[in-house]
This record gives C-alpha cells, sequence and structure tokens, in this order.
C-alpha cells in the first residue's frame, strides 16, 4: 500500500490545504484528502497509507448522520468507478482522472468560509490541559482549580479559535469577533458546534467510545450556515476507548499519536525540518486510523 501525498489533476486548484488538495469546479469543489500528516502544525515528508480513506469516508459518514441536525457541503463522495466516471464526462476530460481519487474525494458546494475553528471540549485533555496546567484557565478563562487532566468537563466548553495561515491557532478575542465581523455569528456557531458535538457524542458512547473533543470548520451558503470541510474524523477529534479511559493521566487515542510521540522522543523542534517517520510508526497510525474508523462506523474502509 502506498501513500498519495501529492496530486495534480488537470484542474485549477482552489487551495492545497496541510492535508487536502482542493480543486476549483465552478460553484462545486473537489475536496481530496491525501495521506499527508501534519503534527504541531507542520506537514511532515512521510504520508500514512489509508489515512485519507479514512478521513473522507469518515466525514461522509457523519455528514450523512448530521444532515438533518445541520446542513453540510456534501454532495457526492467518489466511491467507485462509475461516480469517477461521470465526474470525468462532466468536466469533459480526455485523460481518466486516476484510480487513486476513489474513496479520498468528495464533491462538495462551495461556501463563503467562516475563519474560525470551533472547537468544543467534553473533556479536559491537549492544548487546553497544558494551558490549565501553566495559567489555570481554559481559552483565556478562569477555570476552577484542582480538575484533572483527562477529567470530564461539567459541560462541554466551547473554545474557538482564529484560523491562520500564517500563526499558529490562538484563543479567539473578542477583538478578533469584531474585526472579522462576526458579533451576530458567534452564538449561531456554538450552538451548531455544540448540537453535533452532543449528537456524537451518545452515537460514539454506543460504542464504548469517548469523543473527548472535536473541531468543526463552517461556511456560508445562500444564507445558511453550513458544516464544511471535515467532521468528526481523527484529524479533528479525540476519540479515546471508553474501557481505558483512567483520569488524571493522558489516554491512549486514536489518532496520530504514534507520530506525536515518536516525535516528541527524536528530539525535533519545529523550527527544524521534519524527519521521516520510522516504517514503524507509519503502520501503526494507519492501524490507528482504519481501526476508529471500523469501531465507529461498523463498516470496512
Ligand atoms: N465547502 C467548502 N467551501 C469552501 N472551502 C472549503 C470547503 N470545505 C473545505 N474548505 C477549505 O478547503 C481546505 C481544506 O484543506 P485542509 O487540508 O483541510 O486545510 P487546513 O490546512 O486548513 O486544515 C480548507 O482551507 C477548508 O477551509
Ligand atoms: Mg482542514
Amino acid at each position: 500500500m502506498e501513500a498519495v501525498s501529492e496530486t495534480s489533476l488537470p484542474l485549477p486548484v482552489f487551495q492545497r490545504g496541510k492535508v487536502r488538495d482542493v480543486y476549483d469546479l465552478g460553484s462545486e469543489l473537489l475536496l481530496v484528502s491525501t495521506d499527508r500528516i501534519s503534527a504541531f502544525d507542520v506537514v511532515l515528508p512521510t504520508g500514512v497509507p489509508e489515512k485519507g480513506r479514512v478521513l473522507n469516508q469518515m466525514s461522509a459518514f457523519w455528514m450523512r448522520k448530521t444532515s438533518t441536525i445541520i446542513g453540510n457541503h456534501m454532495v457526492e463522495s467518489l466511491d467507485d468507478t462509475d461516480s469517477l466516471r461521470r465526474l470525468q464526462s462532466r468536466l469533459n476530460l480526455g485523460d481518466p482522472l486516476p484510480e487513486y481519487l476513489l474513496g479520498r474525494s468528495m464533491i462538495v458546494r462551495k461556501a463563503d468560509r467562516v475563519p474560525v475553528e470551533c472547537i468544543i471540549r467534553g473533556y479536559l485533555s491537549g492544548s487546553a490541559w497544558a494551558e490549565y496546567r501553566k495559567h489555570g484557565t481554559i481559552n483565556g478563562h478562569s477555570m476552577p482549580v484542582g480538575l484533572q487532566e483527562s477529567e470530564k468537563m461539567p459541560a462541554p466548553l466551547f473554545t474557538p479559535t482564529t484560523k491562520s495561515e500564517t500563526e499558529h491557532d490562538r484563543p479567539l478575542t473578542d477583538r478578533d469577533i469584531a474585526e472579522l465581523g462576526l458579533e451576530d455569528v458567534m452564538q449561531q456557531l456554538e450552538d451548531a458546534t455544540r448540537t453535533v458535538y452532543t449528537y456524537a457524542v451518545a452515537y460514539a458512547e454506543e460504542r464504548g467510545i469517548i469523543l473527548a473533543d472535536t473541531k468543526f470548520e463552517f461556511g456560508w451558503l445562500n444564507g445558511e450556515l453550513i458544516l464544511i470541510d471535515e467532521a468528526l474524523t481523527p484529524d479533528s477529534s479525540r476519540f479515546w476507548a471508553t474501557s481505558q479511559y483512567e483520569i488524571g493521566k493522558s489516554q491512549p487515542s486514536y489518532d496520530k499519536q504514534p507520530v506525536r510521540d515518536w516525535l516528541a522522543g527524536s528530539g525535533w523542534t519545529d523550527n527544524m525540518p521534519a524527519p521521516p517517520l520510522p516504517a514503524q510508526v507509519v503502520a501503526e497510525t494507519t492501524e490507528r486510523y482504519v481501526a476508529i474508523y471500523r469501531w465507529l462506523t461498523g463498516e470496512d474502509l
């Protein structure tokens, strides 16, 4: 199995993100989830086979499930050769579209992006735990003393951050909200984030999985706020096994944890070029992505 780290389709490029290559189809986009992996905001030189297909198919799974709660951008996930051929004839392309697009590509409606990462946390973990341990705050807000790592929050916390191309994401301030003209929209973003998170938490719980936190992106389409980008994938969420959950320490999670752990132990710092990943770390990461896909959806990839 080979990783697909780069794509070059004979279509205008809308944007290349850290993980997705996005092509412009006019009023729609072709979102291709590659096998690229980023850690600590840096894209690594080694791809992780199957990761892109897991991300795309998991997003498609959740977008189908939540479409009655909130609209989303999905038109069609390209899962079989027929869908690929249809796109090819629609675009009048001479050469066939590459087979590697199968399972990792989605036609979506182009939306006007809200430049905010809508993060919601049911448990104290990751960067929120780091901030709390240092300053006693989460996203700049004071919190009660004595909270423990991975502790369940009395109620999920909405901790939106900036979405910047140039700097690390940071908590959204009132000033950012004013500058972005989002005063009248924040409540709507929070409500949508809470609703989808609450739905997904209950779904995951039935399968023995804790959805500790997640991150959504929204956009405007014809005056309606819709879910865009990806939904409830291991790149945007922390999934823990309920059976292994123990408060007061970090939890094994079904995502890029093997990569983060290896990087942390390798002496790498984010001002150095990212090192290639050992094959073993890549294999373990593929395994985790595929495992959580199967476990959550009950389907094979
Ligand atoms: N429906 C949509 N309309 C417009 N832009 C979108 C839509 N869905 C996703 N995007 C954008 O496409 C890009 C996807 O690439 P990705 O690798 O996820 O980027 P990032 O590095 O920002 O996470 C993101 O910039 C995202 O905002
Ligand atoms: Mg993204």
